[in-house]
């Protein structure tokens, strides 16, 4: 059972300057957390879609890495633009931005 139709967790994790793996809050990953965030809230959406920051999601060299509940789809997610065409797209229309996944590898 799942509390919320979507449930985006955004990776907000910050390392050291120095640490070669980098982090999504090096790449403004808290700014693309308020964007989800707040566009959730002003769409009324709040109670039915939930955005929460996390930790690292093992997707570093992809950041800010976003995974989006309950498909299990994952994002690489640059720019606010990037993050409003997933709210639109995935969220709102149901249907995946391919050319933003991050594809699994097998
Ligand atoms: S720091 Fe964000 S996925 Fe690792």
């Amino acid at each position: 059972m799942s509390f919320y139709q979507k449930h985006v967790f955004v990776c907000t994790n910050r390392r050291d300057p120095q640490n070669p793996k980098g982090s999504c809050a090096q790449n403004g990953a808290d700014e693309i957390c308020q964007i989800f965030k707040k566009e959730l809230a002003d769409r009324g959406l709040r109670g039915m879609m939930r955005a929460n920051s996390s930790g690292c999601l093992d997707q570093c060299a992809h950041g800010p890495t976003v995974v989006v509940y309950p498909e299990g789809i994952w994002y690489s997610i640059r720019t606010p633009d990037d993050a409003k065409e997933v709210i639109e797209e995935h969220l709102i229309n149901g249907r995946p931005v391919e050319r933003l996944t991050i594809k699994a590898r097998k």
